[in-house]
């Protein structure tokens, strides 16, 4: 391919995170790409949950082929070589290391080299299904690219927690900037130390102290906090009231990173999620007319606009809608507000 033609038809790469375990990275990513193979976008799914690897079982794919961990510990391979096409014309699937025993924590610069072939890999969409925590390896799969999509749940402490995967990403993305700087550094270590609410350190403190000990680099700082643009999708949401947890995140993000979140959708609670995970099939496959299904499907549409406009999708700044635009599109998918649930 040439440099001109794969520039052009760079994948969209959306790594899934979220900090939290068991919040439905993998049933996202699993069934959010089977549906954008499905409006034929050609899709990439990769296992990048090292030490945790279970996107094929979500898949219900065998699991007998190596992957990422090999990619990352051992050397000769290429990318192309592991990924295999499954289920769904345009659906191609990257292993995890589910096959070795233990993946080293592989160096910034391998995660980088294989990182990089990953996304030249020629897809529409490249979705990377992240382990949990906020270990250095699962933020520099996040932080990979500006397009990063954060799953959250319904609850008051999953807002904490996602705040504090975005924040553990902005402390990161810097740090790795200034590393050879100790002022800044300093700056940053205070900035990750002090929670939200009274004594935080907001990005406009941030940016002035790093500014201090880096005359000329606060606003190094900003643009490289500003250019990164994460996505928020809430899952397991019961109704629509719920929805209010994902615009709170997206107010604590603003307010005290600067960033500007995207509200993608809401996915709802549903025991098909469940039993495709018992019957060993994605959930798209046991019943597409499934709420979770249905929800997915909007996603894929939402999502599926952007094939091939990676850049637009990033330079696209205001989403300030974002919220109410996706509470109107997935409302129809949850019962009406103040409806109280009656078992028959
Ligand atoms: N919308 C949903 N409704 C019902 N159950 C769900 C939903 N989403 C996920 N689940 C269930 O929650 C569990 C965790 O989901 P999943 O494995 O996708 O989470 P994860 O974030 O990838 O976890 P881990 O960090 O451990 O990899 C699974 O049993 C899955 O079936
Ligand atoms: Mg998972």
């Amino acid at each position: 391919m040439s440099a001109r033609l794969s520039a052009k038809n760079a994948a969209v790469t959306l790594p899934v995170g979220g900090g939290k375990g068991g919040i439905g990275k993998s049933a996202l990513v699993a069934n959010l790409g089977l549906a954008l193979a499905r409006l034929e976008r050609r899709v990439l799914a990769v296992d990048a949950d090292l030490g945790g690897s279970d996107l094929h079982a979500v898949l219900g794919l065998a699991n007998d082929r190596p992957g990422l961990g090999e990619l990352l510990t051992a050397k000769g391979h290429a990318v192309a070589d592991f990924v295999r096409p499954a289920l769904e014309p345009r659906f191609f699937f990257l292993p995890g290391d589910a096959m070795i025993v233990a993946t080293a924590n592989p160096s910034f610069q391998k995660k980088r080299k294989i990182l990089h072939a990953i996304k030249a890999w020629p897809a529409d969409f490249t979705l990377l299904d992240l382990g949990a925590g906020a270990s250095i390896t699962v933020m520099d799969f996040f932080l990979t690219s500006p397009l990063s999509l954060v799953v959250m749940l319904p609850e008051q402490p999953a807002v904490m927690n996602a705040f504090n995967f975005l924040k553990n990403a902005v402390f990161r993305a810097l740090d790795r900037i200034f590393r050879d700087n100790a002022g800044a550094r300093a700056a940053l270590r205070d900035f990750q130390t002090r929670g939200r609410g009274p004594g935080a350190m907001k990005i406009d403190e941030l940016v002035a102290a790093i500014e201090k000990a880096v005359p000329g680099q606060g606003e190094r700082a900003r643009r490289a906090v500003g250019r990164w643009r994460p996505k928020l999708v809430l899952n397991r949401a019961r109704r629509v009231d719920d929805f209010a947890f994902a615009r709170q995140l997206t107010r604590w993000a603003a307010e005290d990173l600067g960033l500007a979140i995207e509200v993608l959708g809401f996915l709802p609670e549903d025991e098909a999620v469940r039993q495709a995970a018992g019957q060993g099939l994605p959930a798209l496959d046991l019943d597409p007319r499934a709420p979770f299904c249905r929800a997915v499907a909007l996603l894929a549409q939402r999502i599926g606009q952007w094939a091939g406009r990676a850049d637009e999708w990033r330079a696209h700044g205001a989403f300030d809608d974002s919220f109410q635009r996706a509470a109107t599109d997935f409302a129809g998918l949850f019962p009406p507000p103040g409806r109280v649930e009656r078992r028959p």
